[in-house]
């Protein structure tokens, strides 16, 4: 391991995690709990596949059908939280974002990379959430106006590590991501 007291080691390792979620299905951090708060100022979380995470903008990207209620709510409330627990790490990753909703010409290169077998997932009939009369009663057309990125840029990382002794480190976009230790 790292030097433990190292800020930037501990950070540059859970960029390691998060470039590692985008590129591998199997890595614990390719499907992070997204949390928003509805309009009615409820929490909310569900799990997401992540897309894209590009250090240098300090961005994540998810992509979603722009009819499903997370969407209604970053409208009204444009911040939501990534988690991940990365258990073979004893690592849990905090991210707190400002979400931007792309849809239409905006998005058209995302579009184009959506493999066909996926694009179903954008565009059910009735729309998510729809209470139906039997279990199977909807349908999954690719419709391409549905397509939505949400374009999350990062305020907040907070890191935990469970070790022998704890530790936790908040970065902040704010002061540049140099960090500082807190107590777990
Ligand atoms: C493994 C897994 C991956 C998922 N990935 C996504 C995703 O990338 N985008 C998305 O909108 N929903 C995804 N979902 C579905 C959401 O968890 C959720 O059920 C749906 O988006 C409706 O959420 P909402 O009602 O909070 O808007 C995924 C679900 C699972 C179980």
């Amino acid at each position: 391991m790292s030097d433990p007291n190292d800020l930037g080691a501990f950070l540059d390792g859970a960029w390691q995690h998060l470039t590692r979620g985008v590129a591998d299905a199997r890595s614990p951090s390719r499907y992070p709990t997204l949390a928003t708060v509805s309009p009615e100022g409820w929490p909310e979380a569900r799990t997401v596949a992540l897309r894209q995470a590009v250090r240098s903008r300090a961005m994540l990207e998810v992509h979603t059908d722009v009819e499903t209620p997370k969407v209604a709510s970053l409208r009204k409330a444009p911040r939501a939280q990534f988690h991940i627990w990365i258990p073979k790490s004893d690592l849990q990753i905090r991210i707190s974002t400002h979400v931007e909703v792309l849809t239409g010409a905006d998005i058209e290169d995302q579009w184009a990379k959506v493999p066909p077998a996926s694009r179903v997932s954008y565009g059910t009939m009735p729309i998510p959430g729809t209470a139906i009369a039997s279990v199977y009663d909807y349908e999954k057309p690719a419709e391409r106006s549905r397509f939505a990125v949400l374009h999350c840029t990062m305020t907040e990382i907070d890191l935990v590590h469970l070790g022998q002794r704890h530790r936790r480190a908040v970065y902040r976009a704010e002061t540049g991501w140099q960090g500082t230790w807190v107590a777990p």
